[in-house]
């Protein structure tokens, strides 16, 4: 059983614990390692933690955090999805993305847009995303720079 909610400051170094464990498994062999490493093991910024409050949502399940995922209500953006490795492929990312789906469709936000890791192109295709753009991302936490794949979705 999943409940998905807002996330709470105090989870914020269990919340990159599950983002760091998710880099390693979900990343590996798409970057070199070094690069997984650097964007994996930087400490979260203060800003990042302000944010948590803000933008961030987790799936809870068995009184654990197994999922999260960021949406910026203001421009759109869909950012920091990533499940632990053991909750991986049962379903909890895509019911993440619906719920803020959702609450972007609630605020009246037509489109939603995203860097999407390149092991992750996939999985938001299945959830509705386009997009061939190939680009780059860059961490604002670490300053680490990876190639992505700019995608899209227009919300009914
Ligand atoms: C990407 C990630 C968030 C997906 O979450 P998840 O819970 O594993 O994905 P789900 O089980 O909800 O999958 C939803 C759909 O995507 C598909 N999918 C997921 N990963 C896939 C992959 N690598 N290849 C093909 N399809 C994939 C699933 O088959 C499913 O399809 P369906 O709805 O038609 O059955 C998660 O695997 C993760 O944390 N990865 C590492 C970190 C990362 O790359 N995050 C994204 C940063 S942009």
């Amino acid at each position: 059983m999943i409940s998905i909610r807002m996330a709470l400051i105090h989870e914020a170094s269990a919340i990159w614990s599950l983002r760091r464990a998710a880099i390693y498994k979900g990343c590996a062999g798409f970057y070199p390692d070094e690069t997984l490493k650097i964007w994996a093991e930087t400490p979260p910024s203060d800003q990042f933690k302000q944010t948590l409050a803000s933008d961030c949502y987790v799936a809870i399940m068995d009184a654990c955090i197994a999922g999260m995922g960021m949406l910026n209500l203001q421009s759109g953006k869909v950012d920091a999805m990533f499940v632990g490795p053991q909750h991986m492929g049962r379903g909890i990312g895509k019911q993440i993305l619906t719920l803020l789906e959702k609450l972007a469709r609630e605020q009246g936000v037509g489109k939603l847009h995203l860097d999407a890791s390149l092991n992750a192109v996939p999985f938001y295709r299945a959830c509705g995303f386009s997009g061939e753009q190939a680009a780059t991302y860059q961490s604002p936490v670490s300053g680490v720079i990876l190639d992505c794949m700019q995608m899209q979705k227009i919300l009914s």
